[in-house]
């Protein structure tokens, strides 16, 4: 029997996590099965027990249940620990162990493919749930010259801005008049198709700025208005190969190599 992974989510469907990993697996050339399992929504830990009594090795951990993940590791990195989320699950060195690759791999996305050097930078990260505390600390560990925090609930973001020195945490009306290098969107509003109530793009982003989307597969209202304006957009198809590359490299210690996989996902 090869050795077995899986993505556990919820929905998971949609998941692109199986074709990349089978794609890096061929490209190192190892012997691996990636399963795609959809958890209920009450029964996470349960899941990933079956799953590794079935012999599972290891797994990507997507939403909702990223923060369940690390409660239920025994142990985690330090980068999982900062984000207070797992995405990456190692289930067969003894008891289950927690990493979490988002952050690593919006900075690969940012920094080797897209050529954006962050130390230095102005970035504001808009959201201040899930998805932006998972790559918080990993932008902040850039050395970028001003990191600040946006969110619709202002208190959140404060929150999250106190647990690293130097960052800022704000409403989304406080921004007026600030102006950035960098705006990556880490909020949900764009899946269900709204649009964060930021001042006007154009005073907010510097001249040859860029904006991010962490968003993957789905045109969201915040990256069709950035590309209305004429600035430079990326979604997160980069971020999603990146800190899959990470896991991999977790679980099987080889490095794969991410720009035709990125690039074939891009093709569709
Ligand atoms: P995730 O794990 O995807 O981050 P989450 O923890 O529920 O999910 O957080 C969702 C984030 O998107 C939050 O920052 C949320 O703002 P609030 O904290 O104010 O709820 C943000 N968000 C969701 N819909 C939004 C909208 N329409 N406009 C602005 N922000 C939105």
């Amino acid at each position: 029997m090869s050795d077995r992974y899986a993505v556990i989510g919820n929905p998971v469907a949609h998941s692109k996590s199986p074709w990349i990993h089978a794609e890096f697996a061929r490209a190192c050339g190892q012997q691996l099965e990636y399963l795609r399992i959809e958890a209920p929504l009450d029964a996470f830990g349960a899941t990933v027990e079956a799953f590794r009594a079935s012999g599972g090795r290891g797994a990507n951990v997507t939403l909702p249940f990223k923060q369940e993940a690390f409660r239920y590791c025994a142990a985690t990195s330090e980068r999982a620990r900062t984000a207070q989320a797992v995405n990456t699950l190692v289930l067969d060195r003894g008891e289950p162990w927690g990493d979490n690759t988002d952050g690593v791999g919006l900075v690969r996305d940012l920094e080797a493919n897209l050529g954006f050097a962050l130390r230095g930078r102005r970035v504001l990260l808009m959201g201040a749930g899930g998805a932006a505390q998972g790559v918080a600390p990993s932008l902040r560990a850039q050395g970028p010259g001003r990191l600040v925090v946006a969110n619709r609930t202002p208190g959140r973001a404060r929150s999250l801005a106190a647990r690293f020195e130097g960052v800022d945490g704000c409403g989304y009306a406080e921004l007026a008049g600030a102006q950035f290098d960098l705006i990556v969107n880490a909020t949900s509003a764009g899946l269900a198709g709204e649009l964060p109530p930021l001042p006007s793009l154009a005073t907010l982003l510097a001249p040859g700025g860029l904006v991010y989307d962490m968003v993957y597969g789905r045109d969201t209202p915040f990256l069709a208005l950035a590309r209305d304006a004429g600035v430079r957009t990326s979604d997160g198809a980069g971020m999603l190969v990146e800190q899959a590359a990470e896991s991999f490299f977790i679980w099987r210690g080889v490095r794969p190599e991410t720009r035709t996989v990125l690039a074939a996902l891009r093709r569709g």
